[in-house]
């Protein structure tokens, strides 16, 4: 398997080997007028393949307030559907509330860990699963539902498209983040409603997610989990169906 710089390479090589005989009028007529160039194309590969969730190795270094802007207004700039833009952000810089965060995932993670048996328990209790007060900044994301309206265009049939969307927002600004040097971690073991009372969210909005923010010391090359042993990337042809469900490539090869 390639490495993630041969991994971007690739994405950038192949803008060069596709594009380049394509010239002039029939590069527009094909609309690939459009495409990154390489340098930049090889930036965005390079942001998400790079984005690590952070749970260990934050420094102390603040987050100047301008680049937090930068962050935020990437995570406003997500497509959400109908445009509602149902996405709050809670900036938390305060140690008190910080702790009390960690005591809430201090009493998630105790219950999380009782669902496992054996080595998988022993395995699961050395994870790190939150950098929450060696963080910088933490940022409750919330989605209130009722933006927008009662009838929000495009989310008559999925209503939970709002979340999708909120989720979108955090997308972007994770892989901003990288491209700042900076390290994201989402918590997710968390009791939502206490979390919610905590950050004074009102009753209508939803609490969607818990992130841990700051400039770190490193970023792994591969997820955390993956190197604890816990699990390992599913190979994408698995996951890839031709035309209607089950026909992958590794199917098709083994029908032939
Ligand atoms: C919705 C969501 C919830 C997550 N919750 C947690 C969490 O509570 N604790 C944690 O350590 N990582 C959490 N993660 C991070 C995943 O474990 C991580 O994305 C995955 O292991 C792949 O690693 P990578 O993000 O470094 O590629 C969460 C990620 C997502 C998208």
């Amino acid at each position: 398997m390639p490495g993630k710089t041969g991994i971007i390479r690739r994405a950038a090589r192949s803008y060069r080997d596709e594009m380049l005989p394509v010239s002039g009028n029939s590069r527009e007529h094909a609309g690939l007028h459009h495409t990154f160039s390489m340098a930049e194309r090889a930036a965005v590969y390079r942001a998400i393949f790079e984005r690590r969730d952070v749970r260990r190795n934050f420094l102390p270094t603040p987050v100047p307030d301008h680049i937090l802007m930068r962050l935020l207004t990437a995570a406003h700039h997500a497509g959400s559907v109908g445009f509602m833009q149902p996405w709050d952000f809670v900036v938390v810089r305060d140690r008190a509330i910080k702790s009390a965060v960690k005591k809430l995932f201090l009493k998630a993670n105790a219950e999380a860990a009782t669902r496992y048996q054996g080595k998988r328990a022993a395995l699961y209790r050395n994870l790190k699963l939150e950098g929450i007060e060696e963080a910088p900044i933490n940022i409750g994301v919330t989605c209130s539902r009722q933006r927008g309206g009662p009838h929000v265009l495009g989310r008559s049939m999925v209503r939970d498209t709002d979340l999708y969307s909120t989720c979108c927002a955090i997308q972007n600004l994770w892989l901003a983040a990288r491209t700042e040097g900076i390290g994201v971690g989402w918590v997710s073991i968390l009791d939502h409603s206490a979390l919610k009372r905590m950050l004074g969210v009102p009753k209508s909005v939803t609490v969607l997610a818990y992130l841990c923010l700051g400039y770190v010391s490193n970023f792994a090359a591969r997820p955390d989990l993956e190197t604890a042993g816990w699990r390992e990337r599913i190979p994408l042809k698995h996951l890839i169906h031709y035309e209607s469900w089950g026909n992958t490539v590794t199917e098709r090869k083994g029908r032939r």
